[in-house]
């Protein structure tokens, strides 16, 4: 089969191999903290120092994490796919820029950037941000947050993920237990769902797993590869 618009859906699971720890498999602690009491806004209005600390020790660690095979083959895919590829992801990390990636829709945003809760512009910032950290338009402090989209808030770029969703003749998803919504529901939402072809490549099955056509179970580092040369053609004969 020639498909002519892929998108694919990665989470936790396609960085798991690369060192960051998922979240599931963590009894839903991030680093070791309650996801309410750092990952909301209500938490960043009560204790916006313990929030900042957090998210610092995580954009820390991108320094200490590289691209898996996983994610090199899915930029290996997007140059040599004679088509268009839409990699939507629910990791916050910078592994699949740094594998090469192109165009990469965070919906639920990036730990490499920061917002200004004042004037409301978007930065790229690899250090430590604390309340004492000025922005770089407004000057003001404190003002920035985390770049990251907080439960209870809206997902980015909604609209053109469902566009691409309805127009895809393939749907991929990659390392995610689907367990939180709305990216749980993309699959539900390919374009007229019978007529495209549905793939969650993931450790075990996840919780959305019978919506899918086709379940390839096992090492995001090992599967994907796989996928993407026969994505490509590669290795067929003739
Ligand atoms: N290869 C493939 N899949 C893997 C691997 C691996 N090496 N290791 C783990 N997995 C699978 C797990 O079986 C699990 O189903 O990846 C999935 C990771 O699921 P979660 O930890 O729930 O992560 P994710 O689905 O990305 O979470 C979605 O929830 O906590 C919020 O905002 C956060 O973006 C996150 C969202």
């Amino acid at each position: 089969m020639r498909y002519r618009e892929i998108v694919i859906l990665t989470g936790a699971g396609v960085s798991a191999e690369s060192g960051v720890r998922t979240f599931r498999d963590n009894n839903g602690l991030w680093e070791d903290h309650r996801v309410e009491d750092v990952a909301t806004s209500e938490a960043f209005a009560r204790d916006p120092n313990l929030v900042q600390r957090f998210y610092n020790l995580r954009r820390n660690q991108l320094h200490h994490i590289a691209p898996n095979p996983a994610h090199l083959a899915l930029a290996r895919l997007e140059r040599e796919f004679d088509g268009r590829v839409t990699l939507v992801t629910q990791n916050v990390d910078d592994l699949h820029e740094r594998a090469g990636s192109r165009d990469v829709i965070h919906m639920h945003g990036e730990l490499r950037r920061v917002r200004c809760t004042r004037c409301d512009t978007v930065h790229h910032w690899l250090d430590d941000c604390t309340q004492r950290s000025r922005c770089p338009n407004c000057g003001q402090a404190p003002s920035l947050r985390p770049n990251i989209v907080w439960f209870g808030e809206m997902p980015f770029e909604m609209e053109a993920i469902h566009d691409r969703l309805t127009r895809c003749d393939l749907f991929v998803s990659i390392g995610t237990s689907g367990s939180v919504y709305p990216a749980a529901g993309f699959v539900s939402n390919v374009r007229h769902a019978g007529e495209a072809h549905t793939i969650e490549v993931n450790l075990e099955p996840s919780a959305g797993a019978s919506r899918f056509a086709e379940h390839r179970n096992g090492k995001a580092g090992a599967l994907v590869p796989v996928l993407v040369d026969e994505l490509l053609g590669v290795g067929r004969s003739g």
